[in-house]
């Protein structure tokens, strides 16, 4: 009854949307502060007219709106539902079990190995460095791979690389393999390496309306790079669903788009937000690696990471605890609103104290 392909796939684990019960949810990176109001003003005047028509296959208007803020033309962005179609859409057209492995962090966003399975692309994970950052000299090292990806920052750790390592990755490693870096936390912090699109033909650069922009229930993701790549991705797209983006959808991405001043303003209070906890946390002696994500990566040490993971859940707040080895005894916590975190650091005083 069941396809060969189907009985082999082994699917991502998202993190919990528990529905029974009210917790304080600092589980899956979403923003804990409304998108633009501009959206809410557009959803409830919006014609609903519109929708006895199919979208705009192509989300142009969506497409060069993105390619205005970044100074680019619209034909260097694609657009997808969710950054997760998106890279969906690149493992198909880019990697391949020909060319060797696809190579990415050994502790990373768990959904590339779930890719890997889906497209049957062999992978290999990179050592991280000793302070869990990513070591660009470790991809140099390589020499046989269909490509590269990485989070920036890395999930779940939240380390992050500059643009000018990201170059020197770029310089230093194949021009035949596409190199995809997974800008989605790139905001709360970091500089986005889109600019060297224009100096590598090979790199692409996928964000997200999900984290920065507070949209994570509207799924808008996007990918730049050269009109090549983008051509193969609507090639890909066209392949498999010509509509991913619903006309509400691209409307009211565009909207957050050009709403600058919420989306700085949405972005300084995280920023600020975070840098209060890791400070508070501090004090208190957990080990944090630095982030420049919205969310932080923490341990302690005599604790078990499941522990302090239940024992949160228990009271009522849920973070994402992993378990894998080499991380085992760290959480990773989402940053949310200051009055949540402030609940977060009087448990975790209690946990850590026992
Ligand atoms: C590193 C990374 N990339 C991509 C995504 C997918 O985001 P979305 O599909 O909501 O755009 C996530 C979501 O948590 C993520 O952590």
């Amino acid at each position: 009854m069941f396809s060969k392909r189907f009985k082999q796939l082994t699917p991502y684990t998202p993190g919990e949307q528990p529905q029974n019960r009210k917790y304080i949810k600092l589980n899956t990176n979403e923003n804990p502060f409304p998108p633009s109001p501009l959206i809410e003003e557009y959803l409830k005047t919006a014609d609903t007219d519109l929708l006895k028509l199919y979208p705009d296959p192509g989300s142009d208007k969506l497409r060069k709106t993105i390619g205005k803020y970044y100074n680019l033309p619209a034909s260097m962005v694609f657009t997808g539902n969710g950054s997760d179609e998106v890279l969906s859409f690149c493992f198909y057209a880019f990697f391949d079990s020909n060319n060797g492995p696809l190579l990415f962090p050994e502790h990373s966003y768990s959904f590339y190995p779930v890719y890997c399975g889906f497209y049957d692309i062999p992978f290999k994970r990179i050592p991280l460095k000793p302070d869990f950052s990513i070591s660009v000299d470790s991809y140099i090292k390589e020499k046989n791979y269909s490509g590269i990806i990485f989070p920036n920052p890395n999930a779940p750790t939240g380390t992050y690389l500059q643009p000018s390592e990201i170059e020197r990755l770029m310089r230093n490693t194949r021009k035949d393999r596409v190199v995809i870096i997974d800008e989605a936390y790139i905001d709360f912090g970091g500089e986005s390496a889109v600019e060297l699109v224009n100096q590598f033909d090979n790199l692409l650069i996928v964000q997200t309306f999900s984290k920065s922009r507070s949209l994570a229930g509207l799924r808008v993701g996007f990918a730049i790079g050269n009109d090549k790549l983008i051509s193969a991705l609507v090639t890909v797209k066209d392949s498999f669903n010509s509509y991913p983006l619903d006309t509400l959808a691209q409307n009211a991405a565009r909207i957050a788009m050009e709403d600058i001043d919420h989306f700085e303003h949405n972005k300084a209070r995280v920023i600020e937000t975070r840098e209060f906890t890791i400070n508070e946390l501090e004090s208190l002696n957990w080990v944090i690696l630095p982030s420049l994500a919205n969310f932080i990566f923490i341990k302690k040490d005599n604790i078990r990471g499941k522990d302090i993971y239940e024992k949160l859940k228990e009271k009522g707040l849920l973070v994402r605890y992993f378990g894998h080895t080499g991380i085992e005894d760290f959480i990773r916590i989402t940053i949310g609103k200051k009055e949540d975190m402030i609940v977060l650091i009087n448990l975790l005083k209690t946990i850590g104290s026992n």
